[in-house]
């Protein structure tokens, strides 16, 4: 018999290589190439991703069709805030997060309330549909029209699917999908692609949406490849903390509304519960004001949040003193530690500093950069920020506070919340939008230390 061709597929690309090599030629990435069998290119010549593109020839912008788009709520807030509204026909979504964090909790949930007004399928190819019932009757989901398909191959899905025309699917997981085209394993770049691309294909033709759930390797990034993300019109990730109960869904890409949207949840003995009023359960809520704390407010997608900043500066037995960030990028923290030094003379070489955001939320914003800078100097001292105090600005290289976006939104979840004083860029403040608190605005590094140290 003859040997099985085989070719290197990358796993962040899916690009191909005929010999292994240490780096993808095609994204540079390392260590990707994965060896696979070679498939005969599929007999469809649309087969390749085509997206929502369809084969119309030139057509003139001005005689599109412009309905508003119908944003059907899934009964779930915090679920219609990450998703912009609601779901939108023929749309895809991905879903991805770690192992147990609540994917299919979540989904089961969304599901039970949205059949009771539209045609719902549940497509899962992990669980026995013993497994999903008892699930649901945990839930105590109204099961009467809740519809579950066990399959994993795509074409049966579908061909299934087009019988009964499903408003929402939903596919736990498109690991688990395969299909007839292609000869690999299942779970494989080639499949979860291919797959992929078919399901992306249906919604768009037939206008359901459908949510893909995606499973995320030990690295952080979705398994399979990276290709998915630009497939589907909305990325949304399960975030939180091991060990915690509350849960947050970010929205990473998302065509039908904003990015970086944060969605709260708890995790409870009858599936996930929304949290509406999320700054509450951020804040440790010390009874004093306790060295290396400062609140901050953030604003994650369109509303402010308020959170803890925690840090812990400690003397360095090593050569090469440690900097350690949960929750913050930490490239960011060194060159905070270096503004610090140059421009308020606040040496930190000997010194380890570890920095976490408390409750398992990422930050990405340069909002945070004066809250961390705060927290590492109480720290150091050994002196608290005084308690009632929210901080909020960016810190540039040349020791000034820069504005951040959304100042006057800022101010009023701080003072929604109690808190007494602001220190803030001093762009940020006008007088009307805060009654009751003091607000403090600073020009410079030093003088935002000095005020709050004072
Ligand atoms: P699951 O939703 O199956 O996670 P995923 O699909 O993302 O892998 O599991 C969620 C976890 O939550 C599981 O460890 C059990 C737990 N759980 C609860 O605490 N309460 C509940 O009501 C349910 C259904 C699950
Ligand atoms: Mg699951």
């Amino acid at each position: 018999m003859a040997k099985a061709k085989t070719l290197y597929v990358c796993s962040a690309c899916g690009g191909t290589s005929p010999k292994w090599a240490g780096q993808c030629p095609d994204c540079k990435a390392w260590n990707s190439l994965v060896e696979s069998i070679a498939e005969a290119p599929p007999v469809n010549r649309f087969s390749g991703y085509a997206g929502a593109a369809g084969e119309q020839g030139i057509i003139e912008l001005a005689s599109v069709q412009l309905e508003p788009e119908q944003k059907a709520s899934t009964g779930i807030g915090e679920l219609d805030r990450v998703l912009g509204g609601g779901l939108v026909p023929g749309s895809v979504i991905l879903l991805g997060g770690d192992p147990g964090i609540g994917k299919s909790t979540l989904l089961t949930q969304t599901l039970g309330l949205l059949s009771q007004q539209m045609s719902c399928l549940y497509v899962s190819g992990e669980e026995s549909p013993r497994q999903i019932g008892l699930r649901a009757q945990r839930l105590e989901l109204n099961c009467d029209r809740f519809h579950l398909l066990p399959e994993t191959n795509v074409e049966r899905m579908l061909a299934i699917a087009s019988h009964s025309n499903p408003d929402v699917m939903v596919i736990d997981s498109i690991q688990t999908v395969y299909t007839d085209l292609l000869q690999s394993a299942p779970g494989s770049v080639a499949q979860v692609r291919e797959s992929a691309a078919q399901l992306v294909r249906y919604a768009k033709r037939s206008g359901a949406a459908i949510v893909l759930v995606g499973h995320v390797t030990k690295e952080g990034a979705l398994a399979g490849p990276r290709v998915l993300e630009h497939m589907v019109d909305t990325v949304l990730y399960f975030e939180g903390e091991q060990g915690s109960r509350f849960r947050l869904i970010r929205t990473i890409k998302n065509r039908y509304g904003a990015v970086n949207e944060l969605g709260v949840f708890a995790m409870t003995d009858r599936g996930l519960r929304e949290v509406s009023n999320p700054s509450a359960i951020f804040l440790s809520g010390h009874k004093t004001a306790v060295p290396g704390s400062v609140v901050m407010v953030t604003r994650e997608g369109s509303r402010p949040l308020l959170l803890e900043v925690q840090a812990l500066v400690d003397e360095s037995r090593l050569g090469n003193p440690r900097r350690l960030c949960v929750g913050l990028e930490q490239n960011r923290l060194s060159m905070l530690l270096a503004v610090m030094h140059r421009h308020a003379g606040v040496v930190m070489y000997d010194q380890d500093v570890f920095v976490n955001v408390v409750g398992g939320v990422r930050i990405s914003e340069t909002a945070a950069d004066l809250p961390v800078l705060l927290a590492v100097l109480s720290s150091l001292k050994d002196r608290p920020v005084p308690q009632g105090t929210a901080v909020f600005g960016e810190v540039g290289l040349a020791g000034e506070i820069r504005p951040v976006p959304n100042g006057p939104d800022r101010l009023r979840e701080a003072a929604k919340h109690g808190f007494k004083r602001v220190i803030a860029p001093k762009q940020n403040l006008s007088r009307k939008d805060a009654e009751g608190i003091e607000l403090i605005g600073v020009e410079r590094l030093d003088e935002a230390l000095e005020h709050a140290f004072g």
